[in-house]
């Protein structure tokens, strides 16, 4: 009884869960183990870029003309980009995005710091609460911290605009992103502003995480990239893995609604070569809801990914880079801290010596559906700790 009503204050204290404020259709959710408890809704985004490409790709006929353009886009000697790419694009809008933001249940808040995540292709918000011990939002609320996830624009609950290819494109998703962090400082959505946001990405929310620190380099305080190196040498038999198919033929129950331009990958054996390894490092029940829940990419999206990416001289803050030893994509199935290295050297010239990286024992490019991505979890969150946020 004592325990319980010590637990009880200690809650008590420490408990303030997010507010509905900035959220439509808010509902209350707690995280896979319960540790955060979460505010999930739409989110209005008005957002503007000036650097979409002009594609000259229109949406998809039918599926033998994705698979003809994956063809031509990753084959030796390929001038898709240049055959595709023309000039500058300006788009903006106001966009839905479905987000959620927690706050520790069962643990004080540092409540000046929030933790954005961002998550890659292939995935939705969910990626960052997959299961019962698998749940970065789990393991950043014990540690103090609050979060906030959202299916980047034409995945999950979020808008997906119709002109997939011209809109849904990596600058303007960067640019929601940067919008999301000015509205978390401002205390635009939960009901508490934060003055210390921390960029957390995986994969090509990666890329977006790394956009923002080399264009507006004082909006994270720290960045955390995930799935992410410069060697881009696996990323051909990768996307060949997907298999890129018309979403809504590949499961008509969740993406009937959707027009061609949303592709996923075809099947599990193609989702476990892109995203899972060694056998021994997954259950393969977490195989099986990374097929049962796989989102959508955009031939937008994979050709403008690597436009957001430059050197960050002007941001001061700490990076830290963690892979999992596998990843094919990013490191052709074998991760080093060599390659971890390369990112700060070549991208982070004044980056703070609090910087730090880490190789997480067997695990592929889905490091959060591994068992080592809770020790990925606790070096990340001793990483933001120890540098003071
Ligand atoms: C797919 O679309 C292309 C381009 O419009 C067309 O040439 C081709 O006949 C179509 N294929 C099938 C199987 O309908």
């Amino acid at each position: 009884m004592y325990t319980t009503l010590a637990t009880l204050a200690l809650a008590a204290t420490a408990v303030a869960a997010p507010t509905y404020g900035g959220f439509s259709s808010p509902i209350v959710v707690t995280s896979a183990s319960g540790n955060a408890v979460c505010v999930q809704g739409n989110v209005a985004v008005t957002a503007t870029t000036t650097r979409n490409v002009k594609l000259n790709l229109p949406i998809a006929a039918n599926q033998t003309v994705v698979t003809q353009t994956l063809i031509d886009m990753i084959k030796a000697g390929s001038t898709f980009q240049a055959d595709v790419v023309g000039g500058p694009n300006t788009v903006s809008g106001t966009f839905n995005i479905n987000a959620r933001i927690c706050a520790p249940a069962k643990t004080a808040a540092k409540s000046n710091t929030v933790q954005i995540l961002t998550h890659g292709v292939g995935f939705d918000k969910s990626y960052w609460d997959v299961a019962k011990g698998f749940s970065y939002i789990d393991a950043a609320a014990a540690a103090g911290y609050s979060t906030f996830s959202y299916d980047r624009l034409g995945t999950g609950l979020s808008d997906h605009p119709a002109d997939a290819n011209q809109i849904v494109q990596a600058p303007l998703e960067q640019e929601i992103l940067h919008q999301l962090i000015l509205g978390l400082k401002a205390g635009t959505y939960g009901g508490s502003k934060y003055s210390n946001v921390i960029g957390v990405g995986h994969s090509f929310g990666s890329f977006l995480t790394q956009g923002i620190t080399n264009t507006y380099p004082t909006d994270l305080a720290a960045a955390v990239f995930t799935g992410f190196t410069l060697n881009t040498a696996g990323v051909v038999p990768f996307e060949t893995a997907l298999d890129l198919t018309i979403a809504s033929q590949n499961n008509p129950l969740r993406f009937g609604l959707l027009n061609n331009g949303y592709l996923v990958a075809n099947n599990i054996v193609g989702n476990q070569f892109a995203f899972f390894a060694p056998l021994s490092g997954f259950p393969y029940t977490n195989l099986q809801i990374a097929e049962a829940t796989k989102q959508t990419v955009t031939y937008g999206e994979l050709i403008t990914l690597g436009n957001v990416i430059a050197p960050a001289a002007s941001f001061t803050g700490p990076i830290d880079v963690v892979n999992g030893d596998s990843d094919f994509p990013f490191c052709d199935g074998t991760c080093t801290e060599a390659l971890n290295a390369q990112v700060r050297a070549a991208l982070y010239p004044a980056a703070s010596d609090g910087s730090d990286s880490y190789i997480a024992p067997q695990a592929a490019h889905g490091l959060n559906l591994h068992y080592s991505a809770n020790t990925a979890y606790s070096q990340i969150q001793n990483f933001v700790s120890s540098n003071g946020f």
